[in-house]
């Protein structure tokens, strides 16, 4: 559903959506959740919809919750002759439930048809608001994400080349330290919830540092 704004879903996603008749999402409450919110204008009252109450992990994720069920209700689904659809926030094979929830599908019912949808990534969106480029010419983009390797920060930064850090809200002190010692802060910058209403944008890394940033943060260094 891509990182917030509806306008950034693409016509392949509204029309799966459209066209479902179970729509299973991560969030815990049926009809809210970060990733239903983005289509709800489009949900109709006669689909059904489910928040399977996937754990949104801000620290090291132990890669093991729900997707099980979560593959488990669309095949069943399926095989009772019914579309569904599974909405992931952003693109759904970068750092993204969709991965794990395909791994599943593919063991499960290999005899069923069934579609990935790519997504804009916050990736994407945080440099198109930005203005600033992913990567240029024969530059190498480091996509790291902070929280499983806070204690490589300083050595991904010196490899140069623009760095995106995903995951990035709590490991922030570490990373403004690690910019610091290398005159580097200038070369940051932060945004939480990109395309989203509630977006914020950090041009200054230490002015984000004393907010309660969502897990939704990503900083940009070139
Ligand atoms: C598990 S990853 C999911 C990435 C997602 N699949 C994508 O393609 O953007 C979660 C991390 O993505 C980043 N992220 C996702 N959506 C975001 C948004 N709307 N604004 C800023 N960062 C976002 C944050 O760094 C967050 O910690």
């Amino acid at each position: 559903v891509g990182p917030g704004d509806p306008e950034l879903l693409t016509l392949r996603a509204i029309r799966a959506i459209e066209a479902s008749d179970l729509i299973v999402h991560p969030g815990r409450d049926d009809r809210a959740g970060i990733a239903y919110e983005v289509v709800s204008e489009l949900v109709r009252s006669t689909q059904r919809v489910r928040g399977m109450a996937l754990a949104m992990m801000r620290g090291r994720d132990d890669g093991s919750v729900g997707y099980d069920r979560v593959a488990g209700a669309l095949v069943e689904e399926a095989r009772n002759g019914h579309r569904a659809v599974f909405l992931t926030e952003g693109d759904p094979m970068l750092y993204g439930t969709g991965s794990y929830v395909v791994e599943r599908l593919k063991v499960l019912a290999a005899d069923l048809a069934f579609e990935v949808i790519p997504g804009v990534s916050a990736l994407g969106a945080v440099a198109a608001r930005l203005g600033w480029p992913l990567a240029r010419k024969d530059e190498i983009l480091t996509v790291c994400p902070g929280t499983y390797h806070v204690d490589e920060i300083g050595a991904i930064l010196d490899r140069g080349g623009p760095v995106c850090w995903f995951k990035s809200a709590d490991v922030l002190p570490r990373l403004i330290d690690e910019l610091a010692a290398r005159g580097r802060l200038d070369d940051a910058v932060l945004v939480e919830r990109v395309g989203h209403p509630a977006e914020r944008v950090f041009f200054d890394l230490r002015d984000a540092a004393g907010q309660n940033l969502s897990y939704f943060s990503l900083v940009l260094v070139r």
